[in-house]
């Protein structure tokens, strides 16, 4: 069945992406936040993201307005409850997301797609918050800026259906996106590869190995990365790389090379969370 409306419980970073991408492919998208402020801020991002695209030629000024009428924004689930996919892109906070999980399958009907955006919490563990919507739990992992980066991690739970699974292949095909699938083990593959990096350029940095500026120019000019691994954990957020770890580290069997290092602690702890508080490793013009 074609998905025509879906719902994206969270307007941060990653909902407000992954509402943008559905909105420009021709699915109505509605942003679920408690938050006026998370609101607003979706609000904000889209009229800018769709005003760039017009500017650089790549969608006419109608096409753009079209997709802005697809874009709705609301605070309570249960104004979203016709939608026929639901993602769940809030805090990666396993208790946060199964009393979400708990809602969803009270609030949408009982066809309905519950999929979750988590970045490396077990799909089966989610789902048991839902035993009778199991099988229409999944992973879909986006990855940030949403509208830019090709991949959707697919992670199946132990209950989720192989028609669950085929749907979500469709639509992240439908959104434009390339989806690879990953079994259901902490942090998946992206995590499980991306995070250990990021934590060894800390250590390389508290060792006194090189300074941070140092540490992402050799990865930039050497592993030919987009950013590198100190950059770019600002720009995950240095709370949710903690987070992650944490996962991982508990998850894969209380292994101490996934616990995340002292500094990078230390810095969410003073709430120098990255770009998002203006100050992470580096510091930023928050405009
Ligand atoms: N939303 C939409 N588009 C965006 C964007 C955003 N937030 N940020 C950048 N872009 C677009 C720009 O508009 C620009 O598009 P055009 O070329 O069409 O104008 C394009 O991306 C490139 O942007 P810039 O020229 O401003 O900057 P750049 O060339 O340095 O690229 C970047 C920016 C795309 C973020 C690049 O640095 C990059 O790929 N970085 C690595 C990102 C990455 O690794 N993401 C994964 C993080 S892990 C994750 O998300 C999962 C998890 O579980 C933690």
């Amino acid at each position: 069945m074609p998905i025509k409306t879906l719902a994206v419980i969270g307007g941060g970073t990653m909902g407000s992406g992954i509402a943008l991408i559905a909105a420009t492919n021709a699915i109505n998208a509605i942003v679920v936040d408690i938050s006026d402020s998370q609101l607003e801020g979706a609000k904000v991002y889209h009229t800018k993201q769709l005003d760039r695209a017009v500017s650089k030629e790549r969608m006419t000024q109608e096409e753009a307005d079209v997709a802005q009428t697809r874009l709705s924004y609301v605070a309570l689930m249960s104004e979203a409850s016709d939608a026929d996919w639901v993602v769940e892109a809030a805090t990666e906070n396993v208790e946060i997301k199964k009393s979400i999980f708990s809602q969803m399958s009270e609030t949408f009907r009982d066809d309905v797609v519950l999929a979750t955006n988590t970045s490396s919490i077990s799909i089966t563990d989610l789902a048991s918050s839902v035993p009778e919507a199991a099988h229409r739990v999944i992973g879909m992992h986006f990855f940030n800026p949403v509208p830019v980066m090709k991949l959707v991690e697919v992670i199946r739970g132990k209950e989720t259906s192989e028609e669950t699974t085929a749907a979500t292949i469709a639509l992240s095909e439908a959104m434009g996106k390339i989806p690879i699938p990953a079994n259901d083990s902490a942090g998946f593959i992206s995590n499980r590869v991306l995070m250990p990096m990021i934590n060894e350029a800390f250590h390389a940095w508290t060792d006194g190995v090189a300074e941070p500026e140092d540490i992402d120019s050799i990865m930039k000019l050497g592993c030919a990365f987009p950013m590198g691994p100190l950059r770019l954990a600002d720009y995950i957020g240095l709370d949710v790389c903690r987070d992650i770890m944490m996962v991982m580290y508990r998850g894969l069997g209380e292994d101490p090379k996934y616990l995340p290092n002292e500094k990078l602690i230390n810095l969410v702890e003073q709430g120098q969370l990255g770009d998002k508080s203006g100050r992470g490793v580096y510091k930023y013009d928050k405009e």
